[in-house]
Parts: C-alpha cells; structure tokens; sequence
C-alpha cells in the first residue's frame, strides 16, 4: 500500500500519477522501461479498467509489454502504430534542458526509438535524478556482441578527446553472463563522471561501426514530471517555459500497490 512505500517509491508512484494525465482518451502512447515507468504504466490500467480509457500502448521492453497486458492496455508494435502521440518514461538523469541519460534498465535502444517517433517525450523522475551536469550516472551504451572488446577499446580511446572527467568502462553482466537486451546485444557502462559536450559525445559514440546507440536524449525530451516524496509534483514544460506545481493524492487501491515487480 502506498503508506508502506519509501519516500523514493511515493516520489516514483506521483510523477507517474501526475504524467498519467496527459493521455487522452484514443491516445497511442509510448509506454517506457524501469520502476517509474511501471507505476505509470499501472496508472493507466486503472484508468483503462475503472474509467474506459482507451488507448494503444508501444511497450519500449518485453518486461514493460507483460506489465501493460497484465494490466489491461491494449499492446500494439511501433510499426502497427507507426506513429505515437506521446511516450511517457523514466530517466537515470536529466538536467536543465532536459537533456538525458538513460539506459539504466538496459532498454535505451527501444526507448530512444520510441521516444522519437513521437509527437511528445514526457519523463516522470524523482527529484534525485536532476543533475547540473550529466554524467555522474554511467552512460550505458549498446554494443554489438561481435568484437566487443575491441569496441571497448576504441571507446575508451575516443573518451581520451571528449570532454569528460572518466573514460573507464564495463560490460553490464547477469550474474555470471553478459547482460543481453531485447535486441540481442551487451550494454556497457561508461564511467564519465561528467559530460561537458553531451550532444558531442552522442554524436561521436554513435559513429562506431560496434555502438548500436547511446543512452544520451538529446533534444527529445518536451516535458519532466519530478515527484516529491511528500506527494508534490512539478511539471516542467521545455517549449513552453512553465513550472507547474501541484500535489498528488495517495490513493490506495490494491490492484496498483499489491504485486509490483519491477
Ligand atoms: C531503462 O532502460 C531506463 O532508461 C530507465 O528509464 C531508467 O533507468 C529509469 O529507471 P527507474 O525509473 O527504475 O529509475
């Protein structure tokens, strides 16, 4: 039950809460990965279920599709939709200009796709993942199994002419085993510390023939809904220069607070 959350969960649960209103009703939305995103996606079987929401929902994992059918949300693919009105997820961190890193879930690649083919991005966050500078957070990156190493290598190779603070890196593992994405590929970890050139760096990355993308979000996100962990909200609108400040009631229903995994 919500009383029972941590302040960092009820953070999680009213950004997701709050951003659940901006779907309308025969909205094709972009559902994203990660535990913010699953209170989202939860929201909105609610709305689905107790107020005849109809909506499409193009799942950015396999983890996020089994969370949107068991909820109810009519799952379709992005080329079934081809287009979204809106894709609402999770962020590892954003800062002033809603610049992101992503990827913390391994599910950058279908996010970044997903996000872009859509009219709007919107973020649900709590407050810790605002940062001054990106960069704090690794930077997960998408690499092709094939010659990883070597991809490794030229990566910490490049970092040496980037404007960053660390270059290290590591291959994300599963216990004993690479990480493998819903693409089939690994996720490495780029230890920066700080990205001054963060359009830079994304562009740079993602001409290496072994990078499949980067967990940079560049110019994609219109809107950041951070949650408080005492129920505030506070929408940040990009293009339209506003704030908007609200609170967001705990409403404990046991279908949204019993069996959440993710
Ligand atoms: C998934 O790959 C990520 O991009 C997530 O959106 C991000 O890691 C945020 O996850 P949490 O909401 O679990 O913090």
């Amino acid at each position: 039950m919500a009383g029972e959350l941590s302040p960092i969960d009820k953070a999680k649960f009213v950004a997701a809460k709050r951003a659940a209103q901006f779907v309308e009703d025969g909205m094709r939305v972009g559902l994203g990965t990660g535990s913010t995103a699953a209170w989202l996606v939860r929201c909105l079987g609610e709305m689905v279920r107790d107020d005849g929401l109809r909506i499409k929902g193009v799942p950015t994992s396999t983890r996020t599709a089994q969370l949107a059918r068991e909820v109810g949300i009519e799952v379709i693919s992005l080329d079934e939709a081809k287009w979204l009105d809106l894709t609402i997820d999770g962020a590892d961190e954003f800062d002033g200009e809603l610049n992101l890193i992503k990827g913390g879930g391994g599910a950058l690649l279908q996010e970044k796709i997903v996000a872009t083919a859509s009219d709007q991005m919107v973020v649900i966050a709590d407050i810790g993942k605002e940062v001054e500078t990106l960069g704090a957070f690794p930077l997960p990156i998408e690499v092709i199994p094939f010659g990883w190493q070597t991809t490794q290598a030229l990566v910490e190779e490049t970092l040496i002419s980037m404007d960053v603070l660390g270059r290290s890196s590591t291959l994300r593992m599963n216990g004993d085993i690479p990480f493998i994405t819903d693409e089939g590929n690994y996720i490495m970890d780029l230890h920066l510390n700080r990205i001054g050139n963060a359009r830079q760096l994304s562009l740079v990355l993602n001409q290496m023939p072994g990078v499949v993308e980067n967990g940079l979000f560049i110019d994609i996100c219109d809107a950041v809904v951070i949650g408080f962990g005492d129920g505030r909200v506070e929408v940040r609108d990009i293009n339209a220069g506003t704030i908007d400040r609200d609170r967001m009631d705990f409403v404990e229903t046991d279908n949204l607070f019993s069996d959440l995994t993710d």
